[in-house]
């Protein structure tokens, strides 16, 4: 055994000093314009992802002044792009991007979708796939995983996060890496994963895109770093700057962030990517006065390439002319670029990853768009289920109303990458494959604001005659599935709302049908938590569907059927109303905690301080009874381990997944903590009638936080455990950390 590990240790010392050796000598023989092209990135005109395109990128290709490209994808353009860099003297391959974000041509949920399936193992899953699917489409790397911890609804790109929790975001975080990457990026079916936004996107104030953030180191060692870290620690390839500014200075300017704290102390080897533009900016953050300081304070900072700002192009060669920055800082920045190149094996082959044949046999295969219908499944969150009204029988005669009840293009969500909204699947095309008696009325745009409308392509259509139809086909039928919520434009990049509820053109609509007594299944399709209290008061069923990928409509389907026990978990809380954000479930108890018979304690006049929906809440069509909750001890040694036990009993009269969550609360310790903290989840699967008991052990390294010193420790005293199907129905246990 021993021999073999050595042996191995041998090998990769050997081919580490063969790849140092080859890049040494390349970039030696570069020219200084060669190495700032490695270190500029531009988008082909394939898609549109930002503000600013340039038009003769291909020009720069051929010159060597450009050595990635993203927004370009298919073994046939990657070709003719490569075939461009394979003109240019030293011949070295273009790297090609894309933001990969929830599958390539399969289409998964939205990030904030799949992440309340609770399945590790699945997300890791389909993060495979978009690799498979991404490398056979000639890509060599994904703007993938962001992992912004975000509190804020009114943020559209929360569709693209897994929610608010810092612990289950490290654990995805994790697994997206691992899908991506492989264990083995010189294989052809793997690609570099980016970890993005660096850092504290999340956090941006008023949920209001692009906008600013200002947090104490505390707030980001606790709760919004940790995501990248575990993303870094599970070798993420490459990172992404954001484009908002930490601690007074922007991501892409910051050298703590990018220098000190990434690569010094948490070991980061790849490369560092700026977002669109983001050293352009710095401009109008103020921070400096053009784009020679820009580009001297980015490369400075830590960046390596460029995207799409050409501000390297244009401005480090007369900054090393001008002494302002050493040829060494922009070799480093080359090396690491070119080591990626090198990892991905492009240098011994440029086209590998443009295999035609390849391409068609991987992209949307069978078992691509099976594992899309069961992530689907598994993401759909049931928020309501008086009656009940679900599952719905085989042989009712359905009213589908509503918008979204055959949006194709909605389906896929924002950031759908290479996604062929055309092959995807919608509720009403669902209903009818499953031999479904439907009929569907659209009843109402999605919103009648004009503004809004405008800015999401739609046409004004005769809602007094939609709505009739939809009044007439809801009083033909046994039951109203209503597909309700917003279009994919309304969350995503660029797309903030400050109000989250159902539009109100769509809110008109669900309130005449109620109106005729049907029972009525409120099917959301949304890119964030939306604010329901009248939906909850009046609707018996709401099914929270986000956008569910190319294979939305079978697995809704399924679940309206009930072919699949819906078993989905919100990762983030959906308050009552907007006053309410930010609103998380992993707050702290103030000095004044709420008392509702106490005036001068913390609370609203007008609204409850309780969200409508907590983190970690969602219903099945089945019921699960929890046994106490148990400990194997009251006290836990600082080298010990506790052992907590609760029995899950499947009570009701389904078959089902019941995702039993762990939290923990710190009760006295030398900063304030949290009531409540995710610390442990089990992702069971119960026969009815059947039960398990679910063990979690406790170490006093499930413990620590960051100490009044900023020391990661656990301090000793008092704990309370708690356990439970979300994390405001929790039972709870104490004990105690010993010295
Ligand atoms: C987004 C990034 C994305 C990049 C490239 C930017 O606008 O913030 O998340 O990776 O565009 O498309």
């Amino acid at each position: 055994m021993k021999c073999i590990l050595a042996l191995l240790l041998l090998i990769s010392g050997v081919a580490y000093a063969q790849q140092q050796r080859f890049l040494t000598s390349l970039i030696q023989r570069m020219t200084l314009d060669e190495k700032i092209g490695q270190l500029n990135l531009l988008t082909s005109d394939m898609d549109v992802t930002g503000p600013f395109m340039k038009e003769n990128y291909k020009q720069d290709i051929l010159s060597g002044a450009c050595g990635a490209i993203f927004n370009a994808y298919t073994p046939q353009y990657t070709r003719m792009l490569q075939d461009m860099a394979m003109k240019t003297r030293l011949k070295v391959p273009l790297l090609f991007g894309y933001d990969v974000i929830h599958g390539h041509k399969t289409i998964f949920p939205i990030p904030l979708g799949e992440a309340c399936t609770w399945d590790l193992p699945l997300m890791e899953k389909t993060a495979r796939i978009a690799a498979e699917e991404a490398s056979a489409d000639g890509l060599h790397w994904t703007y993938s995983p962001m992992v912004d911890i975000a509190r804020d609804p009114r943020w559209g790109r929360v569709a693209e996060g897994v929610g608010e929790d810092t612990w289950l975001g490290e654990q995805i975080a994790s697994v997206k890496v691992r899908g991506y990457q492989g264990n083995d990026l010189s294989a052809t079916n793997t690609i570099l994963a980016c970890v993005k936004h660096f850092a504290l996107y999340g956090a941006i104030e008023a949920g209001r895109d692009y906008n600013t953030v200002d947090m104490s180191r505390r707030q980001m060692y606790q709760f919004y770093l940790p995501p990248y870290k575990a993303a870094v620690k599970a070798g993420a390839a490459t990172a992404m700057t954001a484009f908002n500014e930490v601690d007074g200075i922007p991501a892409t300017g910051n050298h703590w962030l990018l220098t000190e704290l990434l690569r010094k102390e948490w070991g980061f080897k790849g490369f560092v990517v700026t977002d669109y533009t983001s050293i352009n900016e710095m401009i109008p953050h103020g921070i400096v006065k053009n784009e020679y300081e820009a580009a001297e304070l980015a490369l400075k900072a830590g960046v390596d390439m460029d995207m799409q700002g050409s501000v390297y192009a244009t401005q480090l060669k007369k900054l090393v002319a001008e002494k302002k920055i050493p040829v060494k800082l922009i070799d480093d920045a080359v090396y690491r670029v070119l080591e990626a190149k090198y990892k991905l094996g492009l240098f011994q082959d440029p086209y590998r990853y443009c295999d035609t044949l390849r391409a068609a046999r991987v992209i949307m295969q069978p078992e691509h768009l099976h594992v899309a219908r069961e992530t689907a499944q598994k993401s759909i969150v049931l928020l309501k289920n008086e009656g009940p009204v679900l599952p719905l029988k085989q042989s009712a005669k359905v009213a589908l109303i509503g918008p979204l009840g055959d949006a194709q293009r909605d389906m896929i969500g924002n950031w759908s990458a290479a996604g062929d909204y055309k092959k995807s699947v919608t509720l009403l095309q669902g209903l009818k494959a499953a031999g479904v008696a439907v009929t569907y009325a659209q009843g109402a745009q999605v919103t009648s604001d004009a503004q809004l409308m405008g800015k999401l392509g739609l046409q004004t259509g005769d809602e007094d005659a939609m709505l009739k139809e939809a009044l007439d086909a809801a009083r033909g039928a046994d039951v109203v599935v209503m597909a309700l919520g917003e279009s994919q434009g309304m969350s995503g990049e660029a797309a903030s709302r400050s109000d989250i509820g159902i539009p109100a053109s769509q809110k008109r609509l669900l309130e005449a049908v109620m109106q005729t007594g049907k029972p009525v299944v409120l099917t959301l399709f949304n890119g964030r938590p939306l604010t329901l209290e009248w939906e909850n008061a009046h609707v018996p069923a709401i099914l929270v569907t986000w956008f569910g990928g190319t294979q939305a409509g079978h697995a809704i389907t399924d679940v309206l059927l009930g072919k699949f026990n819906p078993s989905g978990k919100l990762t983030m809380t959906f308050p009552r109303n907007v006053g309410q954000i930010p609103i998380y479930y992993n707050r702290k108890n103030t000095g004044r905690p709420m008392d509702a018979n106490n005036k001068y304690t913390s609370k609203y006049l007008d609204v409850a301080n309780d969200p409508l929906f907590p983190f970690g809440y969602g219903l099945s069509y089945t019921t699960f009874e929890y046994g106490p909750l148990q400990l194997s001890a009251n006290t836990l040694a600082m080298n010990g381990a506790l052992r907590a036990t609760v029995t899950v009993t499947n009570t009701g009269g389904y078959d089902g997944y019941e995702t039993v969550q762990l939290y923990l609360r710190d009760v006295t310790a030398s900063v304030n903590r949290p009531l409540q903290e995710l610390r442990g989840f089990k992702k069971i699967f119960l026969k009815k009638g059947e039960k398990q008991e679910v063990r979690f052990d406790i170490t006093a390294a499930d413990l620590r936080f960051y100490d009044r010193n900023m020391r990661y420790v656990a301090e000793p005293g008092e704990f309370r455990l708690q356990a439970g199907p979300n994390s405001r129905d929790v039972q709870e246990v104490k004990f105690e950390l010993k010295p």
